[in-house]
């Protein structure tokens, strides 16, 4: 991550055909925009890619798993669980659609602890929602089974893991519907946009109507279409799938260099005692995005994420003392700080949060330092990078 940093010639040429021909809405215009359709073609490439039947383009990471949901007809009181470690887009997206996040905590891998999911299901409960945080992903198997052993919806977030495959499937492909964000920080980036994935071709339906004000999408008089249900505007537009088209087009060449920015720190953190690695479920390949370690406990992450900062090393974070993606720090949640009113079935289950014992994530997270992988270091940059990395951690280890 991320995509941007690579901005070059390619992405340039989709954009300039769009504004070439004027036409920036995805839909309608056909006569006029030069057979340029660049969220379409952007989504027969995802699925070409991906081996999918249907995805769906749309404005953020956030609008596909609020689309997922809503496609999955969950909605008022329905219970959604997600791990405590994740992007704030998670509770979010289920807030919107009147459903109630469940947050549960998250083991060695850094993502859902299936013991803990197994022990979160009600009868109120449809979704579980894994979030491949930092490009690595939960025991999928695992995830599927109880979702078919209690006939539960599975949702992936793979917005931070666009490229990681799990017995030799991508992720995002595993569940029901998987969710991926081409926002401006992300391996892949349209600059603002998302995409949802599926087999299933009643979502892939209801995805393509609702994000577009419930329009049927029949005929090509956009005015006399129907609307067969409630939407909403989610769309993505042709400037931003024309960056996306030209930065997917290019994913295998990211991919590459996150692997071998990653291999040659991890490589030279690994002989370091006393620190280890995430541990990736069996079957698993990471997307590379970030490369994650523990020390051997809070104070001496705390340390080192202080040496790095000194030492020029940016990119790394120790989440447990970060406001975005860990419950720790979400006050705003726990204290039901919402601009309107929320359901009953909301504020209760939210309101169990504030006293809900995270110790077990905390042990893991508290521990946890989660550095970055960019694309645009030299060669030398990453080893100067890894050298100074190693220097930082033995030292504080050793004072
Ligand atoms: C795990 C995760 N989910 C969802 C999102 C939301 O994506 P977007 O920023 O495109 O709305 C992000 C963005 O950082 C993310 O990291």
């Amino acid at each position: 991550m991320p995509g941007f940093e690579l901005f070059g010639d390619a992405e340039k040429k989709e954009v300039l055909d769009v504004l070439d021909s004027g036409i920036l809405m995805r839909y309608g215009f056909d006569s006029l925009r030069n057979g340029h359709y660049k969220a379409k073609d952007l989504e027969s490439e995802i699925n070409k890619r991906f081996n999918v039947k249907y995805s769906q383009l749309t404005s953020s990471g956030t609008s596909a798993i609020t689309m997922a949901l809503a496609v999955s007809g969950i909605g008022s009181g329905d219970e959604v669980i997600i791990p405590s470690f994740t992007f704030v887009a998670s509770f979010e997206a289920i807030i919107m659609i009147g459903a109630v996040p469940v947050v549960v905590d998250i083991d060695e891998s850094l993502t859902l602890d299936i013991e803990s999911v197994e022990n979160a299901i009600t009868d109120k409960t449809k979704a579980i929602m894994p979030v491949h945080m930092c490009g690595s992903m939960a025991d999928m198997d695992a995830l599927k089974r109880i979702s078919n052993k209690y006939s539960l919806i599975l949702i992936e977030d793979a917005c931070q893991a666009i490229g990681g495959t799990y017995k030799g499937k991508p992720l995002g492909t595993i569940g029901d519907l998987g969710c991926f964000s081409f926002d401006f920080v992300k391996t892949i980036t349209c600059g603002e946009g998302g995409v949802v994935v599926t087999n299933n071709k009643e979502f892939a339906l209801k995805l393509d109507n609702f994000s577009d004000h419930g329009h049927d999408h029949i005929g090509s008089d956009r005015g006399a279409e129907l609307h067969p249900y409630i939407g909403y505007n989610f769309r993505i537009s042709e400037l931003n799938a024309a960056v996306g088209l030209a930065q997917f087009r290019r994913i295998d060449e990211f991919l590459n260099i996150q692997k071998l920015n990653y291999t040659i720190i991890k490589n030279n953190l690994e002989g370091i005692k006393n620190i280890t690695f995430r541990n990736i479920p069996s079957g698993g390949i990471e997307s590379y995005s970030f490369l994650n370690f523990f020390l051997e406990d809070i104070a001496i992450a705390r340390e080192v994420i202080k040496s790095f900062a000194l030492s020029g090393i940016d990119s790394c974070f120790h989440y447990f003392d970060n406001n975005w993606h860990y419950i720790r720090n979400w006050n705003h949640l726990k204290q039901i700080k919402s601009l309107y009113p929320l359901s009953d079935d909301l504020n209760k289950g939210l309101s169990n949060l504030k006293d809900k014992d995270f110790s077990k994530s905390d042990n893991f997270i508290g521990r946890n330092i989660s550095c970055l992988i960019k694309l645009s270091w030299s060669k030398e940059e990453v080893n100067r990078r890894a050298k100074v990395m190693e220097n930082c951690i033995k030292n504080v280890i050793n004072s």
